[in-house]
């Protein structure tokens, strides 16, 4: 999961110590996770993960929520090896340690929520969580109904059974032999859209994440961000405690 932290990182983000003087602390085993004393330092936590120094528990972030238009050609990640755009270049005043809520492969762009908070991203990437992702795309070729009956019936793609719970075509260019299909997901699985026309031999071209349940980015520019108001925060937790069992 891309929300690991190194555990010095997370200790001088809490206001506890410097970088250096937490690594100090560590190697002194003043600190535990989760009841254990950890003195590796590169060990890395997870928002979830319970850390003290010298018995006191370290401070919480608030919880922060953002909506996040993303571009093309930006990896959603919080780093990259390799030098690449990640998503939280987008976010250079924001201090807490926010991570992308599941992800968007690097050439897709659209709604994307980033948050500091594990329970919430967890919740919003549970399995039984049947929110609509809807996502358009541009194929090259144009899908018979046939093949889009097939995506609601579900595909065999590499041992993996892929679903749509919609499919419909929006418009084609025949002189082209390229289409615009709407497509929309209760799963969430890797390159999932891009596999599913794969499969078919209609493959896509560009893929935009329209909505995340009733998240969009009307209005927005790709780049843009906002933070998610309470009450959205609060109707997607709803959505999920009403789904995931
Ligand atoms: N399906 C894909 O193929 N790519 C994405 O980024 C999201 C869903």
């Amino acid at each position: 999961m891309s929300d690991l932290e190194r555990l010095q990182k997370v200790i001088a983000h809490a206001g506890v110590a410097s970088r250096r003087k937490a690594e100090d602390l560590i190697v002194q085993g003043k600190v535990t996770v989760n009841g254990k004393v950890v003195k590796e330092l590169g060990t890395k936590v997870s928002p979830n993960d319970k850390v003290e120094v010298e018995g006191v528990p370290i401070a919480k972030e608030p919880p922060v929520y953002y909506l996040f238009y993303k571009p093309r050609g930006v990896i959603s990640s919080v780093k990259d090896d390799k030098g690449r755009k990640v998503v939280t270049d987008y976010f250079p005043e924001v201090e807490e340690r926010i991570f992308p809520i599941g992800r968007l492969d690097y050439d897709t762009s659209g709604v994307l929520l980033l948050t500091n908070d594990g329970d919430f991203a967890n919740l919003l990437m549970h399995p039984s969580y049947q929110i609509d992702k809807v996502y358009v795309a541009k194929t090259k070729g144009i899908p018979s109904t046939e093949q889009l009956k097939s995506f609601k019936k579900g595909i065999n793609v590499d041992g993996d059974r892929l679903k749509a719970v919609h499919a419909k075509v929006i418009s084609t260019d025949q002189k082209k032999n390229t289409a615009i299909v709407q497509l929309i997901l209760h799963e969430g699985k890797n390159r999932q859209v891009r596999k599913m026309f794969e499969a078919i031999g209609v493959p896509v071209d560009k893929l935009k994440r329209e909505k995340y349940g009733f998240i969009t980015v009307e209005g927005m520019n790709a780049g843009d961000i906002r933070p998610l108001k309470p009450h959205e925060v609060k109707q997607l937790r709803e959505l999920a405690d009403k789904n995931v069992k």
